[in-house]
């Protein structure tokens, strides 16, 4: 067959509207189905359903899960101190931590770089993430460390274990104390909606958003593992990984987003945060507890 230029026109029409079918099947997003969160700043007690069995932890009774199988039931991932009181790695990365924090504060300006009232930390760990107006945005505690390590002139870089075990130090200065983020208004609200959408949009090779394991197939078993709720997923961490070493709550939810063929999230980008900030918002009122120890 003679291919005229009427031919070619055609041609370059069917592969010009393919292209762009293509383009607008790239966007196209499918979405867990999304619950009506309305996070409190004292504690999210209504859609966690778990915090009547911890509020009292003098009371806290394991058998309160009916079987040790559900024991995820509790939401035991704050439960690490004083309950597991084995010395692990966390320990080890906790004393590193405070060292280096030590080292980067002499003069007392990396504490109030990273917003500590007259340098005590306490309480710090449990209002993060927060829209900071000098960055114009809002920041985890962890990208919040590596600006202000660069003014000290050091690179402590978002995701690496030195981060991550100042950040660990300075959480543990909170222990005990619920996390306090208030995403009822301005850019943490737009940051929690956002995360939120984010934690229900179905992506990579499996097309499994977050919310497909963690709100829809909770309590279900997957590769030895049993898949918790979101709630109080922010307050044990950094968290020590038995298999790895150190990971800050963006650094393990890279973890699931490879598991599921995602492309992962680079710790301290916007989208990686808004997660952070709905999560954190999931976990308000559960207390911070560190350094805690995952398998
Ligand atoms: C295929 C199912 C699946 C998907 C999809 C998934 N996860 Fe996970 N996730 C798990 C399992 C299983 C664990 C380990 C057990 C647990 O704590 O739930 C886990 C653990 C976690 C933990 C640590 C909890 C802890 O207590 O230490 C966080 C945080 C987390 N996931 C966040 C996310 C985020 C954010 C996404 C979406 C980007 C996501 N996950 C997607 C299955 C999944």
């Amino acid at each position: 067959m003679r291919i005229d230029w009427k031919h070619y026109a055609v041609l370059l029409l069917t592969c010009v509207a393919s292209v762009s079918q293509g383009a607008e099947a790239l966007l196209y997003r499918e979405l867990e189905p999304m619950e009506q969160y309305v996070p409190r700043v004292d504690g999210d007690t209504k859609f966690s359903n778990t915090y009547r069995y911890w509020k009292d932890r003098a009371k806290l009774d394991p058998t309160l899960a009916g079987n040790p199988e559900e024991f995820w039931r509790l939401n035991w991932k704050f439960m690490d101190p004083p309950f597991n009181q084995a010395v692990h790695g966390g320990h080890f990365a906790l004393d590193h931590g405070e060292e280096r924090y030590q080292s980067l504060n002499q003069s007392g300006a990396f504490a109030k770089c990273l917003g500590a009232r007259k340098g005590n930390l306490k309480g710090l760990r449990a209002s993060y993430p927060r829209y900071l107006a000098n960055l114009g945005h809002v920041a985890g505690l962890e990208e919040v460390i590596e600006r202000c390590a660069a003014k000290e002139g050091v690179v402590m870089q978002n995701g690496s274990y030195e981060n991550s075990a100042i950040s660990l130090y300075i959480a543990s200065k909170s222990n005990g104390m619920p996390l306090r983020i208030d995403v009822s208004k301005g850019p943490m609200k737009q940051a929690y909606e956002r995360g939120r959408t984010l934690y229900h949009t179905k992506s990579g090779r499996l097309n499994f958003a977050c919310a497909s394991c963690h709100i829809h197939n909770i309590g279900k078993h997957l590769r030895g593992n049993t898949v918790t709720s979101p709630f109080s997923d922010a307050s044990h961490f950094p968290v020590y990984r038995t298999r790895y070493v150190l990971q800050s709550l963006q650094l393990r939810m890279i973890e699931c987003q490879l598991d599921t063929g995602a492309q992962p999230l680079m710790p301290g980008s916007s989208a990686s945060t808004d997660l952070e900030v709905f999560l954190t918002a999931l976990s308000n009122g559960y207390p911070i507890a560190v350094p805690s120890e995952r398998d």
